[in-house]
């Protein structure tokens, strides 16, 4: 089943609990995470994001998400994660995703109002949720090593994020105030004065990008005080690659599906785990 991302996130608002946001750019990212949403009963973000362009097409891996969501038994939103710019959000909608972030956090503040509300004015006529971000997050997806380390000057700051969901009209909102893309060069320090600042001021419910790497009981601090979404990629590439490694290593007569099975099983088992801290499910079977 698809849901709305503001029907979605005012559920996650009245239960105070946060939903998982998972990028799948691999197909057994994809169904290991549709199993880990059909084992839970929770609803599931499922996204790709336009920085996974090289890795996985939205055109071939969109109308599978789109297909395996709508035929599953679980609850799906279907999001755009760091759309660069309208046609590609506009692409992702002809394909069937009802959700989007426009990704503007790198251009000057009056240039990403701009885009944003540009392209809340085109998705607001499909009837589709936007996310925006402002306020700048080092590290990426791709494991980049070279940074990982979160930068207090960069967080963002709550007048100006009050600012721009007021003049974008976004439903969501991605901000720093410390995790970062991909892997930790340093352990996270999340900075929960910041976010109950930003819940203060913004009046719709708040992101986390940098999802991987916390401890379970840094998410649910940052759910307590108020994130709705977390966004959740690195952590299950890399159990992934680890059940693909022993399944390597288990049997040298092994071909490649065997690797494929092996990492699809650890998504499920890593995004269940998730989705059970976010939704509070920990200690159901
Ligand atoms: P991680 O890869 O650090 O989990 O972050 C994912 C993300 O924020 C996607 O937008």
């Amino acid at each position: 089943m698809i849901v709305s991302l503001s029907n979605a996130l005012a559920e996650a608002e009245r239960t105070g609990t946060a939903l998982a946001a998972v990028n799948v750019p691999f197909f057994e990212a994809l169904l290991g995470t549709i199993d880990a949403a059909e084992a839970t009963g929770v609803p599931v973000i499922l996204q790709h994001a336009q920085v996974h362009e090289g890795v996985m097409p939205l055109d071939d891996v969109g109308p599978a998400m789109v297909a395996l969501a709508q035929r599953s038994s679980g609850i799906f939103v279907l999001h755009i994660d760091h759309g660069d710019d309208l046609d590609y959000i506009e692409r992702g909608l002809n394909l069937g995703f009802n959700s989007a972030m426009i990704d503007g956090s790198r251009l000057p503040f009056e240039e990403n109002v701009a885009r944003t509300r540009e392209v809340v004015a085109m998705a607001k006529a499909r009837g589709v949720d936007v996310e925006g971000e402002i306020g700048v997050m080092t590290g990426n997806e791709n494991g980049d090593p070279s940074q990982g380390v979160a930068d207090a000057s960069l967080y963002t700051d709550p007048a100006q994020a009050s600012d721009f969901v007021r003049r974008t009209g976004v439903s969501a909102l991605a901000a720093s105030f410390g995790t970062v893309h991909g892997l930790y060069n340093q352990a996270p320090s999340i900075d929960y004065d910041r976010i109950d600042a930003l819940r203060e001021a913004i009046g719709v419910p708040l992101v986390m990008h940098g999802g991987s790497g916390l401890t379970a009981d840094e998410y649910r601090r940052c759910i307590a005080h108020g994130v709705r979404k977390i966004n959740y990629y690195t952590y299950l590439a890399k159990a992934a690659l680890e059940a693909a490694r022993t399944s390597l290593a288990d049997d040298r007569t092994t071909l490649f599906p065997m690797l494929a099975v092996a990492a699809r099983g650890a998504v499920k088992t890593d995004v269940t785990a998730f989705v059970d801290i976010l939704s509070g499910r920990e200690g159901h079977a």
